[in-house]
């Protein structure tokens, strides 16, 4: 944390290295600009090159630092040029946010689902996630410690119907998350995860207009779809050494879900 004369406030992630997957859009970006915010060096991990250079070219015009990496987080090669590339500008890895995912309207019961739906979003967003860990936590080891945040989702948590293939990856992200926690706490790595509820991205915006998204599932929304922004905060929590007491946890941004 350190104090921003300019701003006049607190900077909660204040010359930090944050590496922030999918921040090209939805939640990776809010996280991008609020991260840039706070006083983080960001470095954009992103697939989709002309989002990941607007975000980029956004955060640099109001006069923050920030790389963007070309990345795929499914593919091995990619992520440890992600990795090394950050090691090369910065020297040091903090925050590692691995936020790529979602569900797919291919997606439904096992029973029915295509298996290359199942395999993808193992591949995406489980083994990029636990690509992200593989080559970024042996850089904090060395450093003496770090942040690493996963998205996990509350479909991962609660019984969720026709999402199969995605609560099946979100779930194992989850476990990850805990004993991964536990491996690394003796080097001061924290490894927790955020779990939102549906949030209105553009994505989630045209699954709804498809009707995507049955209308029970949107009323147990009781606070209605979760912002973006909003889950962006949760992930600065655990990101900032705010909450350097916490690890393993699984930080619901919930909308009341689970109590609905
Ligand atoms: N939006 C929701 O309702 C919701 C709810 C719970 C959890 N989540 C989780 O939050 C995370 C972000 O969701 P979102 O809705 O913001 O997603 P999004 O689709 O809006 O954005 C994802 C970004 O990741 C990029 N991307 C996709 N595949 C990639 C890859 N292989 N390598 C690098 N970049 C890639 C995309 O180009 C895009 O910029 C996901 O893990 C999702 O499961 C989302």
């Amino acid at each position: 944390m350190g104090f921003d004369r300019r701003e006049g406030k607190i900077m909660r992630v204040a010359g930090k290295i944050a590496v922030i997957t999918g921040g090209g859009a939805g939640i990776g970006r809010a996280c991008v600009e609020l991260f840039a915010r706070e006083g983080a060096t960001v470095v954009i991990a992103e697939r989709d090159a002309a989002t990941g250079e607007a975000a980029r070219d956004a955060i640099i015009a109001q006069g923050h630092h920030c790389l963007f990496v070309p990345t795929d987080v499914s593919e091995a090669d990619s992520v440890r040029h992600l990795i090394a590339t950050t090691m090369q500008n910065f020297s040091r890895i903090d925050i590692l946010y691995n936020n790529v995912g979602g569900s797919t309207m291919n997606d439904g019961p096992v029973t029915t689902a295509p298996f290359e739906e199942f395999w993808n979003k193992i591949k995406v967003d489980l083994f990029g996630t636990w690509l992200g860990c593989h080559y970024a936590i042996p850089h904090m080891i060395a450093a003496g410690g770090g942040s690493v945040i996963n998205a996990s989702s509350m479909y991962g948590l609660v019984g969720t119907p026709n999402r199969d293939a995605y609560t099946a990856a979100k779930g194992a992200i989850t476990a990850l998350t805990r004993s991964m926690a536990v491996e690394f706490a003796k080097h001061r790595v924290r490894v927790n995860a955020v779990a939102a509820a549906g949030t209105n991205t553009e994505r989630v915006r045209a699954r709804v207009a498809q009707g995507g998204v049955s209308q029970k599932v949107l009323d147990a929304h009781l606070l209605g779809l979760v912002e973006p922004m909003d889950v962006a905060q949760a992930v600065l929590y655990l990101a900032s050494d705010e909450s350097r007491s916490t690890t393993g946890h699984i930080l619901a941004v919930d909308s009341g879900l689970t109590i609905s």
